[in-house]
């Protein structure tokens, strides 16, 4: 049977409604598609009871925190902003490992969560965790910062109470749900963005350094291929380094890979035809803007055997 969004709003709309009874929720909130989409049907059902918030933690694209906090203000939402990137960058020094990074990811951004929950005695988090989010977790392909219960972390460790009104939908749902909610389709039809942000595509340690490098590196990327219809479109900096030259000596430069892909729910994907005159003007820009790259590479992999993302 056809999924139907506006019954889905409906019924959620009053089931969260019933699950917080008139107290105080939190709703975690990246500006990707799923958190927003959370966040919009929680408000629907609670109004001034919904709290968003939105965790700086240093890993989020150029302009994003603002970007995203005006948008949830301007539509009513009452939004807090928690800078904590300094936590995250702790927590993440010294890991090279992807799952111990993603787990030092989760684990700071629950820490953060239960720290804002206390300080706005909200009895409740809301969050957009969807399906393709568990099955990842448990199918123990990588842990999903947003998966704890499904995987035997009880959310009390950290103080929450934890309600996932579209645990049951798959992405291309989750954009219908969207849209029943009559949110913009720059908010709908938004590319998917992780919530552990740029650290899922800085492969090795995650420095404020190299987070910098890589943002500057994304916002080229993501602007150039603006006219290229794609699922994700982003920028990846490898923990490699190739010989390239400047200013006639040689350099040990960074790499920056290129990766863009087609896809419906993100289980599956392929990757983008990219005209190469994009892919030329891409390198370009980003070797003359960001001296300290030598090699940019354009990503050729399905999923699977690889996967969107690179940690
Ligand atoms: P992968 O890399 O597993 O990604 O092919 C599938 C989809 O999930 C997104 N992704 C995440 N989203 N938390 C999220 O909210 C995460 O930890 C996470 N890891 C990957 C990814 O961008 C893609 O859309």
């Amino acid at each position: 049977m056809a999924f139907n969004a506006r019954k889905f709003v409906g019924e959620k709309t009053e089931e969260v409604r019933e699950q917080i009874g008139g107290k105080t929720a939190l709703c975690a909130t990246s500006g990707g598609v799923d958190s927003m989409v959370c966040a919009f049907l929680a408000h629907r059902a609670l109004g001034k009871n919904l709290i968003a918030v939105f965790i700086d933690d240093g890993l989020m694209r150029e302009g994003e925190p603002q970007k995203v906090t005006s948008l949830l203000r301007s539509r009513g939402i009452r939004t807090v902003l928690v800078r904590a990137a300094d936590d995250f960058f702790r927590a993440l020094k010294g890991k090279e490992d992807p799952e111990d990074m993603r787990k030092a990811f989760r684990d700071t951004f629950y820490k953060t969560i239960g720290k804002t929950v206390r300080k706005y005695k909200a009895k409740f988090l809301i969050q957009g965790t969807i399906a393709a989010d568990v099955v990842e977790t448990k199918g123990k392909i990588k842990s999903q910062h947003n998966v704890l219960a499904q995987i035997g972390i009880n959310p009390r460790k950290y103080g929450l109470n934890v309600i996932e009104p579209l645990v049951t939908l798959f992405k291309p749902d989750v954009r219908k749900v969207g849209k029943a909610l009559r949110l913009p389709s720059s908010i709908h039809q938004r590319m998917p963005f992780p919530g552990p942000g740029l650290a899922t595509r800085v492969v090795g340690e995650v420095t404020p350094a190299k987070v910098r490098l890589l943002r500057k590196a994304t916002a080229i990327v993501e602007r150039e291929m603006r006219k290229i219809s794609a699922f994700q479109t982003f920028a990846v900096l490898l923990n490699d380094r190739a010989t390239g030259i400047r200013k006639g000596k040689r350099a040990f430069g960074n790499i920056i890979v290129v990766r863009s892909v087609q896809s419906k729910n993100a289980m599956t994907a392929s990757p983008t035809r990219v005209p190469y005159a994009v892919l030329e003007k891409i390198q370009k820009k980003i070797t003359t803007q960001i001296p300290e790259v030598t090699k940019v590479l354009y990503d050729l992999s399905p999923k699977p055997p690889s996967t969107i993302e690179y940690i």
